[in-house]
């Protein structure tokens, strides 16, 4: 069963015109994502800065609209919605951003941050559901949390308040956008281990947008590398850790020391492009160690080469 299914989804920001450019310019945040999440997965969306996975991430959250493609969430066309099937299927989801802040409300008590989603949805509690969702994030004794406000708890503890907040409602797809890394390091795996346990427990679906392919590999079952908006490699973390087919994806890995693949390092050349003037043929050709006249030319098909592992590069 899948919990989501996006084809072909494009996302292009329109620019403001200018005298030097006659025809309408686009900013392609997402220039084709398809990809679909099986129930209870853990899924990863890795890539750099500016790759499109915050936008993907509101996308399925429904904040805004793709400018093509479909998103369906457990069989549900998300954008051809009317407004009470939309806060229906909203409930089911929840997200957690970087910043513990932008889902705690700075004026709210905690108490009340993790009520209010529950009072909205209509979903009935009592204290000890809340207190037993506090705890369960490791905010223990709930009773030393619940009456404070999230400017007097360390970073680390809002974000586990926050955290609370996403769980108390029992979604069934969580999105997590870079949910650790403004959390201090010591605490990370705590975090990831935490979504590891519900997603075990109750099999939530979680969504894992983060930039760090160390942090996707700790807990992961499956995981897409996107570049400029693109998926160029999606398959299971092994396969993907171990047997990566993309040089974009072998670079990522190298650097990171400990996943490295060590006797065949793989640099890759300056900064991301922008989405804006992309290269021509595999947008990865600039950057790529082993490009050839192909690749400046003819943009590659996105094929599965074993069993769900999917890459788009010329070199297979
Ligand atoms: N509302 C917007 N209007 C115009 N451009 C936008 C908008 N939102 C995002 N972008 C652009 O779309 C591209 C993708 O942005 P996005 O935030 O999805 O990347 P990201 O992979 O989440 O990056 P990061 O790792 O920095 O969070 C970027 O070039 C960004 O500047
Ligand atoms: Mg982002």
């Amino acid at each position: 069963m899948k919990m989501i299914e996006a084809k072909n989804v494009k996302k292009y920001f329109p620019l403001k015109k200018s005298i030097l450019s006659r025809n309408d310019r686009y900013l392609k945040a997402l220039d084709g994502i398809s990809l679909e999440i099986e129930k209870g997965v853990i899924h990863s969306l890795v890539g750099e800065t500016g790759s499109g996975k915050t936008t993907f991430g509101r996308i399925v959250m429904a904040l805004t609209p793709p400018t093509s493609g479909t998103v369906k969430v457990d069989g549900i066309d998300l954008f051809s919605l009317k407004k009470n099937e939309m806060k229906l299927i909203r409930k089911r989801i929840q997200i957690i951003f970087q910043d513990p802040y932008s889902s705690l409300n700075p004026k709210l008590k905690i108490r009340a941050s993790i009520t209010e989603p529950l009072k909205l949805n209509h979903v009935k509690f009592d204290e000890k559901m809340v207190t037993d969702v506090v705890e369960s994030v490791g905010l223990k004794p709930a009773s030393d949390y619940l009456d404070r406000f999230p400017g007097e708890m360390s970073g680390g503890q809002r974000q586990r308040a926050a955290i609370a907040r996403a769980f108390a409602i029992s979604p069934e797809l969580i999105i997590a956008d870079e949910p650790v890394s403004m959390v201090d390091v010591s605490i990370r795996a705590d975090f990831l281990n935490l979504l590891r346990e519900t997603n075990k427990r109750e099999n939530l679906t979680v969504l894992l947008i983060t930039h760090d392919l160390f942090v996707a590999s700790y807990i992961s079952d499956k995981i897409s590398v996107l570049y400029l908006g693109k998926i160029v490699e999606e398959g299971s973390k092994e396969d993907i850790i171990e047997r990566p087919l993309h040089p974009y994806t072998q670079a990522l890995l190298d650097s990171i020391p400990i996943l490295g693949m060590g006797e065949r390092e793989v640099k890759i050349k300056g900064e991301i492009p922008n989405p804006i003037d992309l290269p021509s043929g595999c947008r990865f050709h600039p950057r790529c160690p082993f490009s050839e006249d192909k690749c400046r030319q003819i943009e590659p098909e996105y094929r599965e080469i074993k069993r769900g592992h999917f890459v788009a590069c010329h070199l297979y």
